[in-house]
């Protein structure tokens, strides 16, 4: 199997999740597509839900198939939501905002009651780090920014596309932040988000509560022992 049919197995997978009457957290990228598709077949078959997109690219695709949408402020309850990730270490912490959604991606996991992340197996990993963090940022005063983010021992890179800065869904800059290894997601969250002009980070930490991965040999699934809430 190549790449593709892995994020394939595992986005389609997910989708086995969803139930009638739920509200659906959407997630964004390449991988949670293919979960997307397989919704858009369900609906057609008459499967009741309503989807709440984590990005403007996400609300254009789930439309154009017929899903139905609300957002996080009409529904601030939201019963399960399949994103994908960038890399996930073995406490099933995350690094996301590869697609640049992270900020919409990270308040609609924490106003989801289950989180479901869909990846191939080459995102799979024991330590988190050697993807570049990604941090949406403020552009008021983004060079200071991005000098109070090195402190903490990465090289910070502004994100470009089609060689003009990359600009999210909220309007802000992302900043990809590599580190050597991130061995302490937790506390580094918490300190980067101390910095003004941090928007969000792309650390998930303690926000996943089960893991779908593709792999060559077929689907690997990984539940948390614990739910978070
Ligand atoms: C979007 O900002 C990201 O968090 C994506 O969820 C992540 O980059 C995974 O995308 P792919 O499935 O395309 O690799």
């Amino acid at each position: 199997m190549n790449v593709e049919q892995l994020k394939k197995i595992a986005g389609e997978k997910a989708a086995e999740r969803v139930k009638d009457g739920m509200i659906i957290g959407l997630g964004t990228g390449s991988t949670v597509k293919y979960t997307i598709l397989k919704i858009g077949e369900m609906v057609k078959d008459g499967l009741e839900i309503i989807g709440i997109p984590t990005s403007r690219a996400t609300e254009q695709l789930a439309s154009r198939i017929g899903i139905p949408l609300g957002d996080i402020n009409e529904y601030q309850e939201i019963d399960l939501t399949i994103d994908g990730a960038d890399q996930v270490d073995s406490e099933m912490n995350l690094i996301k905002g590869g697609g640049g959604a992270l900020l919409r991606e990270k308040m609609v996991a924490y106003a989801s009651r289950y989180e479901v992340i869909v990846v191939d197996e080459r995102k799979i990993c024991n330590v988190l780090g050697s993807f570049p963090l990604p941090v949406e940022i403020a552009r008021f005063g983004y060079q200071r920014t991005m000098s109070a983010l090195e402190k903490f021992g990465c090289r910070a890179s502004l994100r470009y596309r089609n060689e003009e800065i990359y600009v999210t869904d909220n309007g802000n800059y992302i900043v990809d932040c590599k580190f050597e290894e991130i061995r302490d997601p937790k506390t580094l969250e918490r300190e980067i988000d101390e910095i003004p002009g941090v928007v969000e980070i792309g650390l998930f930490v303690n926000l996943v509560d089960e893991i779908i991965i593709g792999r060559k040999d077929g689907v690997e699934i990984r539940k948390k022992n614990s739910t978070r809430r």
